[in-house]
């Protein structure tokens, strides 16, 4: 079963028509890059994957289950146990310690929350020495380990991630898509990317191009 299926799927604010027509799977551990412009409904597409923005046309299904076509609840749901989300802006307690907060987003996924997981998981990031500390203590590198940790920790089937290196230097965002890859890798779960960021674009094989750049390459 494809983590993701996307199937015609269009999408207009107003008059503006963003997204139109798009199909695309990513099969189970497989990881897409999502290319395109600024403007050219990245993050649209990436909102209603994640169910934070309603379908108006087209199917979405995540491991199976339909996104389009639910309700807000539903889709917050749907969200929480099968999808971990990295945002540009990341969206973590800063007043909590890092590891309350993946207490608290494991919780939400899986209903339980594992100490043993969730130290596990910041070895592998490199940040268990810091797992005590108030997010607002963390470097920008250390934060965006964090987000990542945070995404996985509900062992979701799918994780995307908005732009996930562009307010990183070179050598953290390097670091941010290998760790990216080798978590989802180590997990099984499927990854998909949004980014206009040129250093990360041939780390990933598989693309799917949004704009003026998918007609030009097609
Ligand atoms: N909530 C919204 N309301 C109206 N227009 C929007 C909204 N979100 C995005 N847009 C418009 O949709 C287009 C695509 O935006 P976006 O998906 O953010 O692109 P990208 O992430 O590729 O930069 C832009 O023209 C943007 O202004
Ligand atoms: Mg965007």
């Amino acid at each position: 079963m494809a983590s993701l299926d996307v199937n015609g799927l269009s999408h207009a604010f107003g008059s503006e028509a963003v997204l139109k027509d798009i199909t695309f799977r990513i099969d189970q551990g497989a990881h897409m890059l999502l290319l395109g412009p600024s403007g050219s409904g990245k993050s649209t597409l990436i909102n209603l994957i994640t169910g934070i923005l309603p379908c108006q046309s087209g199917t979405i299904h995540v491991a199976g289950e339909a996104m389009s076509g639910a309700r807000g609840r539903q889709r917050d749901d749907l969200r929480r146990r099968r999808i971990g989300v990295v945002f540009q802006s990341l969206r973590l307690v800063s007043a909590l310690t890092v590891r309350r907060n993946l207490h608290l987003a494991q919780r939400l996924a899986t209903g339980t929350s594992v100490p043993e997981q969730i130290d596990a998981l910041l070895d592998r990031l490199g940040i268990r020495h810091r797992a005590d500390a108030p997010l607002r203590q963390l470097s920008q590198g250390q934060l965006q380990r964090a987000a990542i940790a945070r995404a996985l920790i509900g062992r979701p089937a799918l994780l995307v991630a908005d732009e996930p290196t562009s307010a990183l230097d070179d050598a953290n965002a390097a670091d941010t898509i290998d760790l990216l890859l080798e978590t989802a890798q180590a997990q099984g779960t499927s990854l998909l990317v949004a980014t206009h960021d040129r250093r990360i674009m041939d780390r990933i094989g598989h693309r799917l191009i949004l704009g003026e750049d998918a007609r030009a390459a097609a």
